[in-house]
């Protein structure tokens, strides 16, 4: 007789901004302004992503496109990759993300690729303490998630090499 493995996962659904912390509020207003750098010819769609590090700083990265399209990098990647160049030992307190068309004002429920969440795990799993996740949610919401294994549950990791 098989059993069943059951994954639970938690996600806070916060109505609006005032409901964040203000670290929350910041960075997720530095996500949104990487938005608007993003560099994204192609799909024109801008993705924003801000982490907060151990000692307080922020650090923003956004997607980049290119000709060749599988040479472009999402924003989460590009922050994670970015801050961890620059800041090797530090400690991420929290990733947040948002995204919007060029064409609209109003930023869309971010929802970070397969591919971001691997990496994402991968910081996650290196430092030893949970990630929290906050993202842009539908209609002015938005989405808390206690740590990265929230986005990837039943990952592969460093434990499986
Ligand atoms: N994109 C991100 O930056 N992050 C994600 O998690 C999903 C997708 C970007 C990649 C590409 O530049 C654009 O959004 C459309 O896929």
């Amino acid at each position: 007789m098989a059993s069943e493995l059951n994954i639970h996962i938690c996600i806070d659904v916060l109505d609006s901004a005032e409901e964040l912390t203000q670290q929350e509020r910041d960075a997720m207003s530095l996500a949104q302004a990487a938005a608007n750098d993003a560099y994204a010819p192609y799909s024109n769609f801008l993705v924003g992503a801000a982490l907060v590090l151990e000692d307080g700083t922020l650090f923003k990265g956004s997607n980049q496109e290119n000709a060749a399209y599988p040479s472009g990098l999402c924003a989460e990647r590009t922050a994670l990759f970015a801050m961890s160049a620059h800041h090797p030992n530090k400690k991420i307190m929290l990733i947040a993300v948002t995204a919007r068309r060029r064409s609209e004002q109003h930023f869309l429920p971010a929802m970070p690729c397969g591919a971001c969440r691997q990496v994402m795990a991968e910081y996650e799993h290196k430092q030893g303490e949970s990630i929290p996740v906050l993202l842009q949610g539908p209609e002015g919401k938005f989405y808390r998630l206690r740590s990265v294994s929230d986005l990837l549950p039943f990952q592969f990791n460093r434990e499986h090499l």
